[in-house]
């Protein structure tokens, strides 16, 4: 089969297209030809190295596809059953073996693009607006890039439990975007010359005050400012860095800053029994289904040109999901 590995840690340079043998499914494995994979931030902090694996490696944990054969000891997944998934290593290739209990059986009518999209911007989204901070009828909300791939998909699920959600992007496309998908004010961080100084009372301002929580993915670049935009007893939750990892951080700040509340949640930690990921994926799949969240597909790019789904996402240029095809 078709894979993309990383043959060292590096840029999208070190990303390759070669031929390896099948995979095949363990026992507890289901089989999948993929349809599609996922691009997410989370492989380009593998490629390059800053979470540490081996080399070379398969890339990739998100996809969808169709299950050709079954390992021994599953039940409930069928050869033929439509499947997606958001973490099983070396998603980016033609055949991946799923773990079954790991498997989302895909409802009839959802657009298979649609399935390798969802699953792991999606359960983020989900998780952090209903788990990390449960966001409650009333609450203001800051979200950083809001038309990305978890960005879109947290402006829906957080204005749907009555949150009223201010976000910040870089570009007119991205600041439509996110009106789009729901958001009350969108600010242009981008035009600012000290995001530090210069957001914080913006966001006072279209807030009436503070925010109760700040979701905050880009990381080094808007940490700072992200604290100071919070309410008394607000909540930080820093979940990626697209800009870059925060350096460590002095616990006294949260008292100066009104008793504050930071966590660094994974999705690993918000899926990791079988029950908890059914959960979630159900909710998302319904809400798909009902019409009532839209799953943003931004770029298409097919599996020999992932060195520049990597690239563009790496440089602001993606809104919502990146997909490599892979049929
Ligand atoms: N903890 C978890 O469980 C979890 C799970 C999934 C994803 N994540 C994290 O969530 C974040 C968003 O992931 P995503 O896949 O949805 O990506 P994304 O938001 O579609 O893309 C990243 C966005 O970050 C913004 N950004 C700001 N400064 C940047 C910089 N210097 N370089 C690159 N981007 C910059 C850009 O939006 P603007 O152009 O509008 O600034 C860019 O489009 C990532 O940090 C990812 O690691 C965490």
């Amino acid at each position: 089969m078709r894979a993309v590995e990383a043959r060292e840690a590096g840029g999208p340079e070190v990303l390759a297209l070669v031929d390896v043998p099948d995979p095949t499914p363990g026992p507890g494995d289901v089989l999948v030809r993929t349809s599609a994979a996922g691009v997410n931030f989370i492989d380009t902090y593998r490629r390059a190295g800053v979470y540490p694996m081996p080399f070379p490696h398969i890339v990739g944990s998100e996809g969808a596809g169709v299950v050709q054969a079954v390992g021994e000891h599953v039940s409930g997944i069928a050869p033929g059953d439509r499947v997606a998934w958001s973490d099983a290593p070396g998603s980016y290739a033609e055949l991946v073996a799923v773990p079954a209990e790991r498997a989302l059986l895909v409802p009839a009518g959802v657009d298979p693009d649609v399935a390798a999209a969802l699953p792991l911007q999606g359960m983020t989204a989900h998780y952090l607006t209903h788990s990390t901070y449960t966001v409650q009828p009333g609450d203001v909300v800051l979200l950083h890039a809001g038309a990305g791939g978890v960005g879109l998909l947290l402006t829906q699920l957080a204005t749907a439990r009555g949150g009223r959600v201010i976000t910040t992007v870089s570009t007119d496309e991205k600041e439509e975007l996110s009106r789009a998908a729901g958001a009350v004010e969108v600010i242009r961080y981008d035009r600012l010359d000290n995001l530090t100084e210069q957001l914080p009372p913006l966001v006072r301002k279209a807030a009436g005050g503070g925010v109760s929580v700040v979701y905050d993915g880009v990381g080094r670049a808007t940490f700072d400012a992200s604290l100071a935009c919070l309410r008394r007893r607000g909540t930080l939750v820093l979940f990626g860095g697209s800009s870059g990892q925060v350096p460590p951080f002095d616990l006294q700040r949260l008292s100066a800053g009104g008793s504050l509340y930071v966590t660094r949640p994974t999705l690993g930690d918000y899926t990791a029994t079988t029950q908890e990921l059914r959960s979630r994926a159900g909710d998302l799949f319904a809400a798909v289904l009902a019409g009532t969240l839209n799953v943003r597909i931004g770029a298409r790019f097919p599996l020999a040109s992932v060195a520049t789904a990597h690239r563009e996402l790496e440089s602001r240029a993606t809104t919502g999901k990146v997909l490599l095809i892979t049929e």
